[in-house]
């Protein structure tokens, strides 16, 4: 099917409230093209484009994107400063256009550990686009599934503490509610590219019954059709969510 036909078929059919996406393999992008890995990430914000602008025209209400993780920090010191200055031009350069769109953009993660002036530019654009409605697009930068559970358990433990929380009131809610995203509905489609079969660290509490969708397609070559492609096979699944079938 054309990205036409897929369109109007998740339209027909309800398109997934929330899509998060781990985008992939960039640096064998590059390395099959004997171009340094950071080419990759630079091609990367091509697709990042395409998801964005796909979502909305497939009326997708969140749009996840796992853009840097805290694991990544661990790799060379050129890299990491290549994903940065590569965060700061998507900013630089996206803003007008993502506003334009309506999406409102919010980074996700800990971000002690960024330079002042990426997490000034970061700060700027969720500011900026704030008042924004037609999709949200949460960017997790410096982010770790598990570590945003220890936080959560460390607040918790805190309201505790100063006698605001008895610990019978520790539930499955107040836990979600001190997520990153305790304001979105959990993901119903998680997308992982370049052929990977695993979730890394990424929305593990968010993601209990979201359904996985694994594309062999490396992150630079993601178009809006795979996308389309992906929230159509979504559609034929059967979410039980641990009961039975209807
Ligand atoms: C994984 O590919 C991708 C990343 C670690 C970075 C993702 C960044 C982008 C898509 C570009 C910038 C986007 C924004 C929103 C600023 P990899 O390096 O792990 O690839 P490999 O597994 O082939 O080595």
């Amino acid at each position: 099917m054309n990205a036409a036909d897929l369109l109007q078929t998740i339209r027909e059919n309800g398109p997934p409230r929330h899509v998060a996406i781990i985008m992939d393999g960039n640096g064998r992008w590059a390395r099959g093209r004997n171009l340094p890995r950071a080419f990759g990430h630079r091609s990367g914000m091509r697709a990042v484009r395409e998801v964005v602008e796909g979502t909305i025209a497939a009326g997708v209400e969140v749009l996840s994107l796992f853009a840097f993780s805290q694991e990544n920090w661990q790799r060379p010191a050129s890299e990491v400063k290549a994903l940065m200055t590569l965060l700061q031009e998507y900013i630089a350069r996206e803003s007008d256009a993502l506003h334009a769109q309506g999406v409102r953009v919010r980074m996700l993660g800990d971000f002690s550990r960024l330079a002042p002036p990426v997490a000034a530019a970061a700060d700027q654009l969720v500011a900026r686009t704030a008042g924004n409605d037609r999709l949200r697009l949460n960017l997790f930068i410096s982010y770790g599934s598990r570590a945003e559970l220890v936080r959560a358990a460390v607040q918790l433990a805190r309201e505790v503490r100063d006698g605001r929380l008895a610990p019978e009131e520790i539930d499955e809610e107040a836990i979600r509610a001190r997520l990153y995203t305790a304001d979105c509905p959990d993901p119903d489609l998680l997308i992982r590219t370049s052929g990977e079969q695993r979730i890394s660290n990424f929305l593990l509490w968010q993601a209990a019954y979201a359904e996985l969708y694994m594309s062999p397609v490396l992150w630079p070559d993601f178009t809006r059709q795979h996308l389309f492609e992906a929230i159509v096979a979504y559609q034929t699944r059967d979410r039980r969510f641990g009961r039975v079938s209807a």
